[in-house]
């Protein structure tokens, strides 16, 4: 129902913050826009919304071209990071402030009933009368979005709503906005720069660099499939393990262990290798504690999780991470013997094409 067909805006100090976007989101979809600082995730929002013009490129909702439309004719509710309520106003005021506002503007009492309807889909009925100054964040940003909802949009747009928020209330709060928008059907475009977040929350993930779609998939697919070296790196927490290799005959051979390559799985690979130089990536849940291992080592710094644990060490004169179960007992200065589940390896040219 959006789509975004070659959509590019170069800022006036001529930076090209975005080069050719293209993107089809369907109908009460729910989708991230993921990427590092400075990606732009904003940029492509704001367009959208119709707060910035593009320099080129098209925009329609559901068929139609929305460039040039006011931002108030294109059926939208936005929430910002900053929850931008009235300091003043009551809750309940905030929230039917839209509505008594403008040309189609309703008549008090009915604003008031409606107000009341969406305060109860978004469970803050009881906030009513409080003003925002007395209210912690994660109130006010249900405010904020039950405001943006009172108007019942055909869309929802959100940048990074949740990063006022601590930790935990980030983990309640996204848990809410999913249900709530998968309740209403309402299509959604979610902006955040934190994968777990975006791995949580969505549908399908657009991950962006530099102003560039580098993967726009399902969750499971960014991570289990990344597209490559970039979004490899990007998506998982601890960070993938990366080392440069070179390939000698049927192996791939670094200072401290060899890979063999025919132990890969051959459908695996995407067309022949033809780099001598290649970037092996293996994240650390898929090495392994064997009594057959690639190589040993020893732990260097033990930080527990929880249920697992991660250990690094040293090999090839850089720091790795591997994932172990905390049951397994493992201290610092412990020896490893370290194996590595031959189907979960990454492989991608030095400029980070991914060839297995
Ligand atoms: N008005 C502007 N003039 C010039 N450059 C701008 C302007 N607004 C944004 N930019 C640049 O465009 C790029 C994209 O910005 P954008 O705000 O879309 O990033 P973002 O992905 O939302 O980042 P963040 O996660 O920090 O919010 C950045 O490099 C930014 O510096
Ligand atoms: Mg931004």
């Amino acid at each position: 129902m959006i789509e975004i067909e070659n959509l590019r805006k170069v800022y006036d100090n001529k930076y090209e913050a975005l080069k050719s976007i293209n993107l089809n989101i369907n109908k009460s979809e729910l989708v991230c826009l993921l990427g590092p600082s400075g990606c732009g995730k904003t940029t492509i929002l704001n367009i959208v919304a119709g707060l910035l013009d593009p320099t080129s490129g098209d925009i329609r909702f559901d068929g139609k071209s929305i460039i040039g439309m006011h931002p108030k004719d294109r059926d939208i509710g936005l929430v910002f990071q900053n929850y931008a309520l009235y300091p003043h106003m009551s809750v309940i005021d905030n929230i039917m402030f839209p509505l008594v506002v403008g040309s189609n503007k309703l008549p008090k009492e009915e604003a008031r009933k409606r107000a009341r309807e969406y305060m109860k889909i978004t469970k803050i009925e009881a906030l009513e009368d409080k003003k925002p100054g007395s209210m912690s964040g994660g109130q006010q940003q249900r405010v904020a979005i039950t405001r943006a909802l009172v108007q019942n949009p055909k869309i929802l747009l959100l940048d990074e709503p949740l990063s006022n928020l601590d930790a935990r209330l980030r983990l309640q709060i996204r848990e809410e906005i999913r249900s709530l928008v998968k309740r209403i059907n309402i299509t959604t475009i979610f902006v955040t720069h934190d994968q777990e977040e975006a791995l949580s929350i969505s549908d399908r993930i657009v991950l962006m660099d530099q102003g560039i779609v580098q993967q726009f998939d399902r969750p499971q697919n960014l991570y289990l499939e990344p597209a490559n070296l970039f979004v490899a790196k990007f998506m998982g927490n601890p960070i993938i393990n990366t080392f440069e290799m070179t390939r000698q005959g049927s192996m791939l051979v670094s200072p401290d262990f060899t890979l063999d390559l025919e132990k890969f799985d051959k459908e695996r690979f995407k067309g022949s290798i033809e780099h001598d130089k290649l970037i092996v990536g293996i994240r650390p849940e898929y090495f392994t504690l064997t009594h057959n291992p690639i190589f040993k080592t020893k732990v260097t710094v033990k930080e527990l999780i929880g249920k697992d644990c991660i250990l690094n060490f040293s090999i090839n004169g850089q720091s790795a991470k591997i994932i172990v179960d905390t049951h397994a007992n493992i201290e610092e200065g412990d020896d490893l013997s370290i194996g590595v589940e031959y189907d979960s390896i990454y492989l991608f040219t030095p400029e980070g094409e991914r060839v297995y």
